[in-house]
């Protein structure tokens, strides 16, 4: 299983809802996909955590199932109680090819050591004509200066998409309220060809 990068998430589970921006980043981190997909679309959150995003998602009139490698995530997500949540690697999905409409990954992609086979198990499930929404430059927004690898790099997650079979749609943006110093968080959008 690829390393996490900074943090240990089972340990993080707990407490990840109230330390990470809450019902305010999450609402905003949902507003954005939803701007980015079809109404009441079928959305598969990859590194979904405690489906807090996810149960925005579903508010918002999506179909939504996470999935995550923690199994503390998992259980937080579970005992929500309004997503169904998959114990799973990204990089080693549980479905078969081209059965998923549509994918995210929200800050998922700047704490693994390679997003590669992140994005090409993404593209493998993924359908024709389905979307892919993600976080690229995290760090970046969060944290200008920062001196780590840019794995969610705009550019490379724009090649390994294009590697894949996925065409770039337009960027988009969204604020992280309630973040520290409010970031500007890009949206990176891809369309399964
Ligand atoms: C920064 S958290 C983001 C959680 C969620 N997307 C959100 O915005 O609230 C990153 C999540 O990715 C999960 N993750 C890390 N590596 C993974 C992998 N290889 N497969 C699936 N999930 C992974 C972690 O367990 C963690 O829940």
């Amino acid at each position: 299983m690829p390393e996490h990068r900074d943090y240990d998430y089972n340990e993080e589970a707990r407490n990840y809802d109230a330390t990470r921006g809450g019902d305010a980043r999450a609402t905003a981190a949902a507003n954005a996909v939803h701007e980015l997909l079809p109404a009441g679309s079928r959305i598969l959150d990859i590194g979904g955590g405690t489906g807090l995003v996810a149960n925005f998602l579903l508010k918002l009139g999506h179909e939504v199932t996470v999935i995550d490698s923690s199994a503390e995530m998992i259980r937080m997500c579970e005992a929500r109680g309004t997503v169904p949540a998959v114990h799973a690697d990204a990089t080693s999905l549980p479905f078969p090819s081209s059965s998923i409409d549509n994918a995210i990954m929200i800050w998922l992609l700047h704490i693994v050591e390679d997003p590669a086979p992140f994005i090409a198990e993404m593209a493998r499930v993924l359908k024709p004509g389905g979307r892919f929404v993600t976080t690229v430059d995290k760090l970046q927004s969060s944290k200008p200066g920062h001196t780590r690898a840019r794995t969610d790099a705009p550019e490379l997650i724009s090649r390994l998409c294009q590697e894949a079979g996925l065409a770039e749609q337009a960027p988009s943006s969204f604020v992280g309220y309630g973040q520290q110093g409010e970031p500007v968080y890009q949206l990176a959008v891809f369309e399964r060809i």
